[in-house]
């Protein structure tokens, strides 16, 4: 049962109840129509810190798809926050109105702080600094379990910046969780993946290079990213990053036919245009399975299956 549960991490939820999810999420695709009215007079609070396009839209997208409803902001400063309210005064408050609420904050730790204000609404996590974004997990799961046909038996490469990117660090901790899921961490050496995620994983179950080219050919996914400008204390040391890879046609030739391509999007430049005509690139795909997984989400969290 995830009823009244808050999503912080991927770990939150164990398989069986992942499992759940996407196989709700495969129903509502199927049969859109019959969840019109799942969410009527629900409200969700719609908290965004920190600027966002896909996660705020497709959790909008989603409850108004079900029939419920939002309040919230897209900008902190448009609220009490911006007059020095406390940040555990502004979620006491939004307790008072909404049946869940999600959080996108700078800060890395802040949805897990959320919790602490709140007892009976859930709090899912939308990116927490370059944390944890379980929601895009989600999506990233459902994409590859949908058109890979399972989510085991794969090797991953993830290429960019490991270290910022926050939708790596939890893809990598979920799909480890299933079997014989083999990791290649491709990036420049100061944008290398965090210890602490390395330290969950198994010696033999990823190897690192910063050489795109060399290891695309052994390729099942490539998860694509994008430098994270926000998060760098040098201007200069992003320029000089912000170009280390871009995946084009030529450099495609030798991966495999069926090799698909993700990002979690925005991109900037790691993916050129012409990319986007090359059938093995799903990331508008993934995007759109983000708004289904999530509508799953917000159905079990408020415990409204059924
Ligand atoms: N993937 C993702 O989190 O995109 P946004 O920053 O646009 O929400």
């Amino acid at each position: 049962m995830l009823k009244g549960k808050h999503f912080i991490e991927p770990h939150d939820f164990d398989l069986n109840e992942l499992d759940s999810i996407f196989r709700l999420a495969d129903k509502i695709i199927a049969n859109p129509n019959d969840y019109l009215d799942v969410c009527k007079g629900k409200l969700l609070a719609s908290l965004f810190f920190e600027p966002s396009t896909r996660t705020r839209f497709s959790f909008e997208s989603a409850m108004l798809r079900l029939g419920g409803q939002i309040i919230g902001f897209d900008d902190p400063g448009n609220s009490s926050a911006a007059k020095g309210e406390s940040f555990g005064d502004t979620i006491q408050t939004v307790g008072c109105y909404a049946d869940i609420a999600i959080i996108r904050h700078p800060k890395e730790g802040t949805a897990k702080l959320a919790t602490k204000y709140i007892e009976d609404m859930p709090i899912i996590n939308a990116g927490d600094g370059g944390h944890q974004h379980p929601t895009q997990t989600l999506t990233d799961l459902l994409t590859i379990r949908n058109l890979k046909g399972s989510l085991s038996n794969h090797v991953v490469g993830l290429c960019g910046d490991l270290k910022f990117g926050r939708t790596v660090h939890s893809i990598v901790k979920a799909l480890n969780r299933y079997s014989n899921v083999k990791f290649i961490f491709i990036s420049p050496e100061e944008l290398t993946i965090p210890q602490y995620i390395k330290d969950e994983l198994s010696a033999t179950s990823y190897t690192e290079t910063s050489d795109l080219e060399s290891v695309i050919s052994q390729l099942d996914i490539l998860y694509m990213t994008r430098v994270q400008r926000e998060r760098f204390v040098s201007e200069f040391e992003y320029q000089r990053l912000k170009d280390y890879y871009i995946l084009n046609k030529e450099k495609l030739q030798k991966a495999k036919k069926d090799m698909i391509i993700m990002h979690p999007l925005p991109r900037v430049n790691e993916i050129a245009k012409e990319v986007d005509q090359d059938k093995r690139a799903v990331y508008f795909k993934q995007a759109k399975f983000g708004m289904y997984v999530r509508m799953a989400l917000i159905i079990k969290l408020l415990g409204l299956e059924g």
